[in-house]
């Protein structure tokens, strides 16, 4: 039986810096790769340890795929420090992602914060080249600074399939865009609730404000999608590391619907 620790290598194609603490690294496996949007894998850097991150480029492109990684500790630092034909390690894709067949026909309205953006990319990219089977998409993305936004040139493409709204927190002398949270744009932009899926991704308090306002102009708790992160190991349903309730967020998430986790305490 093929043991499901063993990572397989994959080597880095391309590194782009995104922001000051965020690069996006092309990686390439021997096979092609598949995945949802959504899902997630487990990247290890050898000698020093694995984690999670979430998949952010297209799924139609199988001969590569990217990850977006904020530095945050050892391991996001070691991986920062890796160059253009170094190799990682990689296991997945693991997780449900987002079941987009589901919300065929209907509004899709994309929340994502800062770093939030990665899975959502994919995403996104999946509804551009699908657009005819859903109707109207809004994209509300917020970040610190200006300086703080992921994929800067793409937000600017993505203008001609969606309608795209960003916001900073902190302006600089050359942001001529909105100031202030994500959620001030629901102020802004007059989201319509019926037949909308909402689909979230971000830093805890941002998610939780954000679920505040969806439900405020009328989201049901069941079209609310949230990626959930939680401290995880094996990746695949073993070592109970990402335990939510009766849920295991690598197994049965990372996607949820607000309505499966709003009874949790501190679901975020
Ligand atoms: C399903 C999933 C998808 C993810 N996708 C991405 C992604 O696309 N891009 C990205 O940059 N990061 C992503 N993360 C978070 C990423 O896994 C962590 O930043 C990484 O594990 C940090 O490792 P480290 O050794 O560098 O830092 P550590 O030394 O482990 O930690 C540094 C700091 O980050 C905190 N931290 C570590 N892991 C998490 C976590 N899972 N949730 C909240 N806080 C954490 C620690 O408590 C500590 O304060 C994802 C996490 C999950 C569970
Ligand atoms: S990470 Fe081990 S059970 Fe989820």
């Amino acid at each position: 039986m093929e043991n499901p620790y063993l990572p397989k290598i994959a080597k880095i194609i391309n590194v782009k810096q995104e922001t000051p603490i965020v690069k996006t690294f092309t990686l390439k496996l021997e096979e092609e790769f598949h995945f949802k949007p959504g899902q997630f894998v487990e990247l290890s850097v050898f000698g020093v340890g694995e984690a999670p991150f979430g998949l952010s480029s297209s799924l139609y492109t199988t001969d590569k795929f990217e990850v977006s990684v904020m530095k945050a500790g050892k391991l996001t630092e070691a991986l920062h420090s890796k160059k253009t034909g170094d190799y990682v390690g990689i296991r997945g894709p693991y997780g449900n992602g987002y079941p987009v067949e589901k919300w065929v026909g209907k509004n899709i309205t994309i929340v994502g914060g800062g770093i939030g953006l990665s899975p959502l990319r994919s995403l996104i990219l999946y509804l551009i080249n699908e657009k005819e089977k859903y109707k109207n998409i809004w994209l509300l993305y917020g970040a610190k600074t200006p300086h703080d936004l992921v994929y800067k040139e793409e937000l600017a493409q993505w203008r001609d399939s969606l309608n795209v709204n960003v916001s900073v927190d902190v302006s600089d002398e050359n942001w001529v865009g909105n100031v202030g949270v994500v959620t001030i744009l629901f102020d802004i932009v007059k989201i319509p609730p019926s037949e909308n899926i909402s689909v979230v991704c971000g830093p805890p308090i941002m998610m939780k404000f954000v679920v505040r306002n969806l439900t405020k102009i009328g989201f049901t708790s069941e079209n609310i999608y949230l990626s959930l992160e939680r401290m995880m190991k094996c990746g695949i349903g073993k070592c109970g590391h990402c335990n939510i309730g009766k849920y295991y967020v690598c197994q049965d998430g990372p996607v949820f619907t607000y309505e499966q986790v709003k009874d949790i305490p501190s679901p975020f």
